[in-house]
């Protein structure tokens, strides 16, 4: 991670800018967010909020910024300018007469206690059973008696489908219930709000379907999620939101609608002309986007 830089807090953004429509603090609000990786500077001014379930979906070309976006939002990297508040707590940094200092580990742990990851790599320890894994942390880091950790764990494994799993290692799961116990792991520790980072990249075709099944589930469920993703149809179906990154700004966000069929944008033209072109099941219909 590259050291932290010490600097004067951006101006608070005004309330009528961060306020959604229903009055209620976004859960998410990312104010002018900058990110430099050396001499590059990867995120260029991000502003992005978001509600309470809501799902938002962040698409764009490859090194655009959406990993480091999410790592940010998760506190996984620092950033060097601008805000990242999450249910109105400012993350990684406090302010101290106006000096932006950054804060302790425990303190940035404290923010994002209710932000939950899920990553294009599963990252499940091969030694540990799925319930292993789902009960980890809620045993070690929130301190769990191993009874209820265990209770929690079989009811998280049965929200993604996999109670008949439990007993079973990583290396005999595919990868689909790999990451859909990834998820029940996240889940465990109640999080308010769902980050993915390219949940299904690493799975094989005809295991997506499973992942985005869960996934979907959740936002019916009413979590709030942001999701990076190249999986164009879950993005059309289930988002409130869509957002295109591109070179480290936000060229584009709007409903699915607005996004895929309305948008001008060219670069946006071009990433989805692309996609269509690589993806030839694709149909658009009038009315929205399909998948036949
Ligand atoms: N740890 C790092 N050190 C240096 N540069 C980095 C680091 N992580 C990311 N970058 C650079 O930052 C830019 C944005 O990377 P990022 O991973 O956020 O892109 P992305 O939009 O998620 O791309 P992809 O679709 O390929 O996952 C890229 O140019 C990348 O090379
Ligand atoms: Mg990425």
């Amino acid at each position: 991670m590259n050291a932290p830089v010490d600097m004067s807090l951006s101006p608070a953004p005004t309330a009528a800018a961060t306020q959604p429509a229903s009055g209620q603090a976004p859960l998410i609000d990312v104010c002018d967010l900058r990110k430099r990786y050396g001499e590059t500077e990867v995120l260029r001014g991000v502003d992005l909020q978001i509600g309470k379930s809501e799902v938002v979906c962040i698409i764009g070309p490859s090194g655009s910024g959406k990993s480091t976006l999410l790592r940010c939002i998760a506190a996984l990297e620092t950033y060097d300018q601008g805000e990242v508040r999450i249910e109105g707590e400012l993350l990684g940094y406090s302010d101290r007469n106006g000096k932006r200092m950054r804060a302790s580990a425990a303190e940035i742990n404290r923010v994002r206690r209710n932000v939950g990851m899920v990553f294009q790599q599963f990252n499940l320890w091969p030694h540990m059973t799925a319930l292993g894994n789902v009960m980890e942390a809620l045993v070690r880091v929130r301190g769990m008696p191993t009874r209820d950790a265990r209770a929690r764990a079989n009811a998280m494994l049965d929200t993604v489908g996999l109670s008949h799993k439990g007993d079973a290692y990583p290396a005999k799961l595919s990868g689909g219930q790999q990451q859909r116990v990834a998820i029940a792991r996240a889940l465990a520790m109640e999080p308010h709000i769902m980050l993915f980072d390219e949940p299904t990249s690493a799975l094989d075709p005809e295991l997506v379907g499973e992942v985005l099944q869960v996934m979907k589930q959740l936002a019916r469920d009413g979590m709030t999620m942001a999701v990076v993703t190249h999986e164009m149809g879950f993005a059309a179906q289930v988002a409130d939101k869509v957002v295109f990154i591109d070179q480290g700004r936000i060229a584009v966000e709007g409903s699915p609608r607005e996004v895929f069929h309305d948008a001008n944008q060219p670069r946006l033209r071009q990433f989805l002309q692309n996609y269509f072109d690589r993806n030839a099941f694709w149909t658009r219909g009038a009315d929205d986007v399909n998948v036949v």
